[in-house]
């Protein structure tokens, strides 16, 4: 089993080294094989995805990634920038599934800023079109205007687009993985404006005919956005285009105590995966030694039961990760009175005591 190891930038190296010692610790056999990403790969090679990391990648039986970004990039031409890195394996990859479970653990019921009862053991699946949308929609760019509110001004533009095997695909993928669990999807779109999300909606009511055993409901993206703070355990599968998954996945980690506890999968139609936190790089934290190691660690779990056919190693890893949370330890992203604040690498240490 060969993993690429892509730490990336910012909290990404620290995240990934903790997840690594975690992989390490358990008795399989992996080649691990690590390679600049993003604005350290702009450092050393000029490009955030150079040729050999993507060579790497496509030959990895999955990938774990850390984060890539930072605000000194910020002025650098688009394709220069360390999030092509991620948007490049994304597209080269074509790993359109992308999976963000938002499980809140017992143990940080407290450590929501939602009322405890409502995110008690809350077990929601964001599924995210991860390749598609105004992501990736051509044209795009800068130009003078020649008509709208202020012809001749400067004006910027992007595509929305998503066609009807995109979404079939992805719902496909929804109704597969409702059917293992609590048996619901719920759409999320923008049907009431967005011609996209018109076809969005069509085609995952097509799609639906072949899961009758699956309960479909379509909502709104605002509404959305506001039933997951109201009532988040009404959920069960959320299936959404790419830049909604974006925003709406962050909102849900914060039902689970902190972005630092939410991980994702990236999957292709061959199941290959690329496995990283739902979080950035965090540059107003990294170097300090006190982020959140755990998205990553559970990612790597992940990995193994998705890409690798571990699944028992996978729930050994899950299993560990609560075990450290029963005993009372924090970083500072979920730290609440009377429990203990670690770093990073002491939650690392911890998970893979936790193991043994
Ligand atoms: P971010 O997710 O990096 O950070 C948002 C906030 O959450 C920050 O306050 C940060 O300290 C905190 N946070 C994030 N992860 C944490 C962890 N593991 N433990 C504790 N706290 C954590 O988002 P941002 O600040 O908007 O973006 C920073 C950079 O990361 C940007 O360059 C952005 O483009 C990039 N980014 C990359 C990815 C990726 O590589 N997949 C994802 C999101 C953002
Ligand atoms: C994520 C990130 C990326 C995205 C950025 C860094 C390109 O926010 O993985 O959620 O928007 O997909
Ligand atoms: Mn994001």
């Amino acid at each position: 089993m060969k993993i690429a190891v892509l730490p990336g930038d910012g909290i990404g190296t620290e995240i990934v080294a903790e997840a690594v010692k975690v992989l390490k610790a358990l008795d399989l056999k992996f080649e691990l094989e690590t390679a600049p990403v993003g604005g350290a790969a702009y450092e050393a090679a000029g490009h955030p995805l150079p040729d050999s990391t993507l060579k790497l990648a496509r030959e990895a039986d999955a990938i774990l990634f850390g984060a890539v970004g930072d605000w000194k990039y910020d002025k650098l031409d688009r394709p220069l920038r360390p999030e092509q890195a991620i948007l490049g394996l994304r597209k080269a990859l074509g790993l359109f599934a992308n999976f963000r479970p938002a499980i809140c653990y017992e143990q940080l019921t407290h450590a929501s800023s939602l009322k405890p009862e409502l995110v008690a053991g809350l077990d929601i699946l964001i599924i995210r079109e991860l390749t598609g949308d105004i992501y990736f929609g051509q044209p795009r760019g800068r130009r003078v205007a020649t008509d709208g509110h202020f012809p001749g001004a400067e004006e910027a533009f992007d595509t929305m687009r998503y066609s009807r095997p995109e979404i079939e695909r992805i719902a496909r993928v929804a109704f597969e993985a409702a059917r293992k669990r609590g048996k619901k999807v719920t759409s999320v779109d923008k049907a009431n404006v967005l011609e996209t999300f018109q076809l969005w909606k069509d085609v995952v009511t097509e799609v639906h005919k072949d899961y009758q055993d699956v309960q479909l409901d379509h909502m709104y993206v605002d509404n959305a956005a506001m039933q997951l703070v109201k009532a988040p355990k009404a959920f069960d599968v959320i299936v959404t285009g790419n830049m909604f998954g974006d925003i709406l996945s962050d909102e849900a980690s914060m039902l689970t105590g902190s972005i630092g506890m939410l991980p994702s999968a990236s999957l292709n139609d061959k199941k290959q995966g690329l496995y990283e936190p739902s979080h950035g790089s965090a540059p107003d934290i990294a170097g300090k030694g006190v982020a959140n190691p755990l998205a990553t660690i559970l990612s790597a779990a992940m990995m193994l039961r998705f890409s690798l056919g571990q699944a028992e190693a996978a729930d050994r890893i899950e299993a560990a990760v609560k075990q450290v949370l029963a005993l009372g330890l924090r970083t500072p992203d979920i730290y609440s009175e009377g429990t203990t604040r670690v770093g990073t690498v002491q939650m690392g240490d911890a998970v893979v005591n936790a193991l043994r």
